[in-house]
Order: C-alpha cells, then sequence, then structure tokens
C-alpha cells in the first residue's frame, strides 16, 4: 500500500492543474482495483452541495450536485465517516446513479481542523466489493489529498 501512497503523494504535487490532477487520480485509482472500482468520482463541497469535479467509469452520472445530508455520498459529508454499503439495493439511502451498481464507498476528504472538502465516490458492479483494506487505503488518499489542500486551491 505504501508504493501505492507514495506515488499518489507525488501525483498530488505535480504542477498540473486541478483538475488534470484529479482526472489522472480517479483514471489510477480505478484502474489500481479494475475488477471492482467500476466507477470512481471526486466530489468537493461548494456551499450546502457536493459538486462532481473528476470520474471515471463506463458512463456520466446525473448526479453531478448532491446536497450535503441526500445520498450516501451527502450523509458521508455530514457524518464525517466513511460509508460502505455491502448492497444498495438494501439501503434506502443510496441515490442510483447506474443501474448495475451494487455496492459502494464514500470516503469524506477532510482536513486536521475537520473541515469536509469533497469525498471520494467508488461504485462496484460487485456486491459486497469493498473491504476495510479499501478503507484504509481510500482513507489515507483522501487523508493526502486533505494535506495538499492549499496548493490544490481546495481552501479559499
Ligand atoms: N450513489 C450516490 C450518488 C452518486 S453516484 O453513485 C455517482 C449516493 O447515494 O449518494
Amino acid at each position: 500500500m505504501s508504493d501505492r501512497i507514495n506515488y499518489i503523494e507525488r501525483l498530488l504535487e505535480s504542477d498540473d492543474e486541478t483538475k488534470v490532477i484529479f482526472d489522472k487520480l480517479v483514471k489510477l485509482l480505478q484502474s489500481l482495483f479494475s475488477t471492482r472500482y467500476s466507477w470512481v468520482g471526486i466530489y468537493l463541497v461548494e456551499g450546502q452541495e457536493l459538486v462532481l469535479k473528476a470520474w471515471c467509469g463506463p458512463q456520466a452520472t446525473e448526479h453531478e450536485k448532491i446536497l450535503i445530508g441526500t445520498g450516501i455520498c451527502g450523509l458521508a459529508a455530514q457524518e464525517k465517516q466513511t460509508i460502505i454499503v455491502l448492497d444498495v439495493q438494501k439501503d434506502d439511502r443510496y441515490l442510483e446513479c447506474f443501474p448495475n451498481t451494487k455496492s459502494e464507498i464514500v470516503v469524506p476528504i477532510i482536513t486536521e481542523e475537520g473541515q469536509v472538502l469533497g469525498e471520494i465516490d467508488i461504485d462496484s458492479d460487485k456486491p459486497n466489493a469493498f473491504t476495510d483494506e479499501d478503507k484504509d487505503f481510500l482513507e489515507a488518499v483522501a487523508q493526502d489529498i486533505a494535506k495538499k489542500a492549499a496548493i490544490l486551491g481546495l481552501i479559499p
């Protein structure tokens, strides 16, 4: 895991624009675990909404903006906690994006001061696709994004 994290840290420190960095990051995450990570997106908080900034997967989502508190994405931002849904059909909080999605993980990007800047959202076409190992890895990625928030221009 540390090799991957080191690589991601270097990606986050590159001179590219933030949009380009996020595009590369979602592609990288999807390709690392392509059999389970079917769709990978990064949302950022803007006011009371989460706004989709980069995604990688077979199709675009209609949920480009999600109110904080709504859906699994909005809930993870509100509760400042990673949420894993092992079977989306059984969770009424779930907002459907893709008919093939069976499970989902949402990992908030939180600064050391506790400010939620955004989140990483991953949908899987496989049921029960996410483990504690995914949670640990993706929380480390989210923490790295939060640490680089100033250079990425995520903090006004
Ligand atoms: N399923 C999410 C909405 C975003 S899409 O998965 C891309 C939710 O319940 O908030």
